[in-house]
């Protein structure tokens, strides 16, 4: 997360996320899942700019950036308007539980796709919370807005903390990683989104539950190689079952000459990890020929 205040404005870019590894463990009574994740923060940035404002109330503009690619407000991926979107219930759970009075000017710059397993959604709400704490002063410790971060979603703890990360829980217990290195991806959101709901409504847990320990190994030795065979999401046949793209990316990704490929969370963006910086591009150039949705090359960052 990027964070530029000035005396009127604070604007900050935050990430979207590639989840690496992804193990369902058990159901819980609460209706969530025990899951166990690495994940990646990459460099496609929504943007939040927020200005405090005297007026009571939270306006909202949400601009879509050229090439966004969804249309039908029925889909999955369309974004939430107004106070149904997580970026502003973020800001006024915050004004609720500081008691504040006080309103604000929020503005939401999307790039990152929804329905997409990316963390957009849950992004703009830790960027929300984050630019709230410091446009309205309140200098609420980490560990305060971490715990509103998990209120409001699974995943929004996991942007409020710095760089790639083991998470825990139902998403929201975080152990940063060092020593990752740089990683080049071939990300494809295809032109349908998945909701996270249905996937894990469709998937089983493991019986044998696999560990994200020797995929972390690879990468702390630097045996990239090693890594791509070891991506993993428990996740996936579900999602297969819900969208016919999630095959059909995995056979294109299966025939391109990437190190491992995989989905992202619970889809339906899909991604090929990549040699270096020119691999992804190539190979997003490929699939951008292919005509399968948005194509991205990313690189991983903290
Ligand atoms: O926490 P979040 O609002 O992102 O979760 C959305 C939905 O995804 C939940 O209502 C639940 O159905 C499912 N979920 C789950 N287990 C998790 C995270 C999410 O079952 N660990």
């Amino acid at each position: 997360m990027l964070i530029h205040r000035s005396a009127v404005e604070v604007v900050v870019h935050t990430p979207a996320k590639l989840n690496l590894f992804f193990e369902v463990l058990a159901k819980r009574d609460d209706g969530y899942h025990e899951i166990e994740t690495l994940i990646c923060p990459i460099n496609l940035f929504d943007t939040v700019c927020f200005r405090a404002a005297s007026n009571g109330r939270v306006d909202f503009q949400c601009v879509l950036s050229r090439g966004f690619g969804v249309s039908d407000n029925a889909e999955p991926g369309a974004i939430p308007e107004g106070c149904d979107n997580i970026a502003v219930r973020a800001v006024e759970l915050l004004r609720r539980r500081a008691g504040l009075r006080a309103g604000a000017r929020l503005r939401l710059v999307k790039r990152i796709p929804a329905a997409a397993g990316l963390g957009g959604g849950s992004s703009d709400a830790a960027a929300a919370l984050s630019a709230a704490n410091i446009g309205w002063k309140l200098d609420w410790p980490s560990e305060e807005l971490a715990r509103l971060a998990a209120e409001l979603g699974s995943d929004v703890p996991f942007f409020l903390a710095k760089g790639a990360a083991i998470c825990r829980g139902r998403g929201e217990r975080i152990q940063p990683l060092q020593s990752m290195g740089e990683l080049h991806f071939a990300v494809v959101r295809p032109p349908e989104g998945l909701a996270t709901p249905a996937v894990y409504g469709q998937c089983l847990p493991a019986e044998n539950a696999k560990s994200a320990a020797p995929l972390i190994a690879a990468f702390e030795r630097g045996d990239v190689g090693k890594a791509g065979r070891l991506l993993f999401n428990r996740l996936e046949p579900a999602a297969t079952r819900l969208s016919s793209w999630i095959a059909r990316l995995r056979r294109i990704f299966r025939q391109s000459d990437c190190l491992g490929h995989g989905m992202s969370g619970s889809g339906s963006a899909y991604f090929g990890l990549c040699r270096h910086a020119l691999h992804a591009r190539r190979l997003a150039r490929r699939l951008e020929s292919l005509g399968v949705g948005c194509v991205f090359a990313v690189r991983s960052c903290s």
